[in-house]
């Protein structure tokens, strides 16, 4: 450790704190977080910890997400700026909008929203479980997935469900072409290509493997192959490289890289644990209902 993820290792245990953090952050960040993972194990660990702080390393709706879940504790952002522009393709007027047109259907939610949209919704989804949450809801609901449109198509197509899928993306990932992946097909003609279901429709045909970032992990420490082809964000290419030092990742586009999601440093967590800012807070209505969505999701995923 360098003295400076030291120090905040220290701060941490002085402010009996614990640091959560996205696979998509600095490595440096990563390194020293007591909880690394994904949208769902993250939330999972907020909602489970009995830290009295948490230092949230991601973006807005996840540390939002923590402060419904554990509405007891100090979240810190420590850069308040560090959004989602997919979680920003829902407003609460286009969902009020969607409920009114839809009254009989069923919202289900990415978890890449806002807190007042989780609180007009039905029930909350990552990307590791919207397959297990939409398969649980009564046969022949009519389901509305939002914001993702690519996660809603992809879960529509893998279910069978009908499902009206909202029409906003992560600009990110939808940055993957399809031209992009062909090109590193025939460069590496043994390597499976493995994709995040935020991705377009046209690239995830081209998907050996589509699941969320732990579940590119856990196939990546499976397979069998020397060469895998990344489609994701960038920063799980250390943790991909920590887990399976014998393998090579190629990134399937240099545009896959999240500016949000790279926004804090080490300097910015130091400064969030001295000064206790800026803290993600949440107003109480808007909270008790948007916890029951996700609490509902965490309900029924395993
Ligand atoms: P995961 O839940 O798969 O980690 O995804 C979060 C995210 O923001 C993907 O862009
Ligand atoms: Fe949002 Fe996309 Fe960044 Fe994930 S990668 S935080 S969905 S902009």
């Amino acid at each position: 450790m360098t003295p400076q993820q030291k120090k905040i290792r220290k701060l941490l245990r002085e402010k009996q704190g614990i640091l959560l953090a996205h696979y998509y952050v600095r490595p440096e960040i990563q390194e020293i977080a007591d909880v690394l993972g994904d949208s769902l194990a993250l939330a999972r660990a907020a909602a489970a910890s009995d830290a009295k702080v948490i230092v949230f390393a991601g973006v807005h709706f996840m540390a939002q997400s923590a402060a419904i879940l554990s509405p007891e504790k100090t979240v810190l952002l420590p850069r308040l700026d560090a959004g989602c522009p997919l979680a920003d393709a829902a407003t609460v007027e286009s969902v009020r909008l969607m409920r009114e047109k839809e009254p009989e259907a069923l919202f289900v939610t990415y978890i890449n929203s806002s807190a007042e949209v989780k609180a007009l919704s039905d029930v909350c989804c990552t990307s590791s479980n919207a397959l297990q949450i939409v398969n649980n809801q009564p046969a022949g609901k009519k389901i509305v997935m939002l914001p993702d449109g690519n996660l809603a198509r992809h879960t529509s197509s893998v279910t069978g469900r009908e499902v009206i899928a909202w029409e906003g993306c992560c600009p990110v990932h939808q940055a993957l072409t399809p031209q992009e992946v062909i090109a590193l097909k025939q460069e590496f003609p043994e390597a499976p290509f493995a994709a995040h279901p935020e991705c377009r429709p046209d690239v995830l045909a081209l998907a050996d493997f589509v699941g969320s970032t732990s579940a590119i992990l856990k196939f990546a420490r499976e397979s069998g192959a020397r060469t895998i082809i990344i489609g994701t964000e960038a920063g799980i290419l250390d943790k991909l490289r920590k887990d399976s030092p014998d393998k090579q990742f190629v990134l399937a586009s240099e545009a896959l890289l999240c500016a949000d999601m790279k926004k804090i440093t080490l300097d910015d967590i130091e400064k969030s644990l001295i000064t206790m800012q800026p803290a993600v807070t949440v107003s109480r209505k808007i909270s008790r209902a948007a916890k029951k969505t996700l609490d509902r999701m965490l309900s029924l995923s395993s």
